[in-house]
């Protein structure tokens, strides 16, 4: 949409990144089904790329794929694809994110917890 792009017309990149951190989280809370945590919060994002620009008008399609786990930590890997009139899938953006599972405090405060599963 227009209010995504940046004054040369293509996609914002911390717009690209919100919307990948979203698809992130949703894999991430898919996975903590059933586990003793409330929540996962973003820690890191790592070895992010652009590789191709993004125009309005045109899709953009994620895929999300948890890559390895720790005690705590839930390591995913999002690829954006772009979907153009003429371009069916052209890789756009890459990037490696880690959450933190958690759990929320009476205070309302966040503090990680094993999440106990194995990948
Ligand atoms: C998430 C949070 C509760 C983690 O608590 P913490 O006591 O700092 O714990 P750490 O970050 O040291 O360690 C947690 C895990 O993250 C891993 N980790 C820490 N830094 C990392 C990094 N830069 N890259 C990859 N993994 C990392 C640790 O190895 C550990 O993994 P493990 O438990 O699987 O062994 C705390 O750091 C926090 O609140 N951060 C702010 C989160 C936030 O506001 N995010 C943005 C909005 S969602």
């Amino acid at each position: 949409m227009p209010q995504d792009a940046n004054v040369l017309g293509t996609l914002f990149g911390g717009q690209m990144v919100s919307w990948m951190d979203i698809a992130a989280a949703k894999a991430v809370h898919r996975f903590l089904k059933g586990t003793p945590a409330d929540a996962a919060l973003t820690r890191a994002i790592d070895a992010i790329e652009f590789k191709e620009t993004v125009h309005v008008g045109n899709w953009v399609n994620f895929e999300a794929e948890i890559i390895s786990t720790g005690k705590s930590s839930i390591n995913i890997q999002i690829d954006a694809y772009k979907e153009t009139k003429n371009v069916e899938r052209l890789l756009a953006c890459t990037a490696r994110f880690t959450f933190v599972s958690v759990k929320k405090l009476q205070n309302g405060s966040y503090e990680k917890i094993a999440h106990e599963k194995k990948h």
